[in-house]
């Protein structure tokens, strides 16, 4: 994996400062895409693929996000799923997904969460510095955060007594192999390869999961929860704040060999076993 851009000077507050930010913004927005979710949902939209959805609460939090952003940040730049991107003057993008899951949500499984980066730099994957991230699915509670060199915690709002956990990734898997999330893209003309891949990393894998959120197989890879997850074809608001979660949890994120996560692949591992799917992934 190519080293990410060295982080400019922020200093342990200004990362606090952001990552108190991002849980406060992630908490409201999630829990507003839950009571949406709950008055039913209805789809606005087609985009890349009959089956790439997005629903009117997908916008309505978007819009939200951005507003609390440029409340309390004025200057940042900005890039979410829904509304496309927006240069700022600080040197700091967003990078949101406002429901990730989103086929989850309109169908109503509890699976799908809100995302939100800080990262420094030009809003690319393959050049930025992440910064801070949050990944909250309101429904189960739970509330993923990272800052850089501050490590990866879980906290679970439905109890706010309750400390948060400090995340650990999974090193070596035992002798019943991995336990591999991955995800297919919208597009059915890429189905044949993903399953190709699925079929080559089955020999390492104890059993396959396909969630439908990347942020949170991320956040579960982070959290011990699953050994491996990959994926083709996901944007840089599925994976901008689930990457540093695994990071800080002590993982290896990438993507390309040699190379950062991105489009055209992204996987996240404990150290022990990157190389080996890697390897499986990427052998065409
Ligand atoms: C999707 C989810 C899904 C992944 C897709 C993503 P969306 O995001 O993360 O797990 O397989 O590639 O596009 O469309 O629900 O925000």
């Amino acid at each position: 994996m190519s080293p990410a851009a060295p982080v400019p000077a922020f200093g342990s507050q200004d990362l606090e400062a952001l990552e108190r930010t991002a849980v406060a913004i992630v908490r409201e927005a999630s829990a507003l895409a839950r009571r949406r979710r709950a008055e039913g949902v209805r789809i606005a939209a087609t985009k890349s693929a009959a089956a790439d959805i997005v629903t009117a609460a997908d916008r309505e939090v978007e819009a939200l996000i951005r507003v609390r952003l440029a409340e309390l940040r004025p200057g940042d730049g900005f890039l979410g799923e829904e509304s496309g991107a927006e240069h700022g003057t600080t040197g700091i993008t967003w990078v949101v997904d406002p429901i990730d899951g989103t086929v989850n949500y309109a169908y109503g499984i509890p699976v799908y969460s809100t995302s939100i980066a800080a990262v420094a730099g030009d809003p690319d994957p393959q050049t930025w510095t992440a910064l801070v991230g949050a990944v909250c699915n309101p429904v189960s509670g739970e509330l993923f955060r990272a800052a850089t060199g501050r490590g990866a915690w879980l906290q679970q709002d439905a109890d706010p007594d309750a400390a948060p956990l400090r995340l650990h990734v999974n090193d070596e898997p035992g002798p019943a192999g991995a336990l591999v999330a991955t995800g297919f893209g919208y597009d059915p003309a890429t189905h044949a390869g993903d399953l190709a891949r699925v079929e080559r990393v089955m020999p390492l894998a104890r059993d396959i999961r396909r969630m439908g959120s990347a942020a949170l197989d991320l956040a579960f890879v982070a959290a011990g929860r699953l050994d491996a997850y990959f994926e083709r074809g996901i944007h840089p608001w599925d994976h901008a704040a689930g990457a540093l979660l695994v990071t800080e949890a002590g993982g290896v994120v990438g993507g390309e060999p040699g190379g950062r996560p991105g489009n055209t692949m992204t996987i996240a591992t404990g150290p022990a076993l990157f190389d080996r799917i890697a390897t499986a992934v990427q052998t065409r």
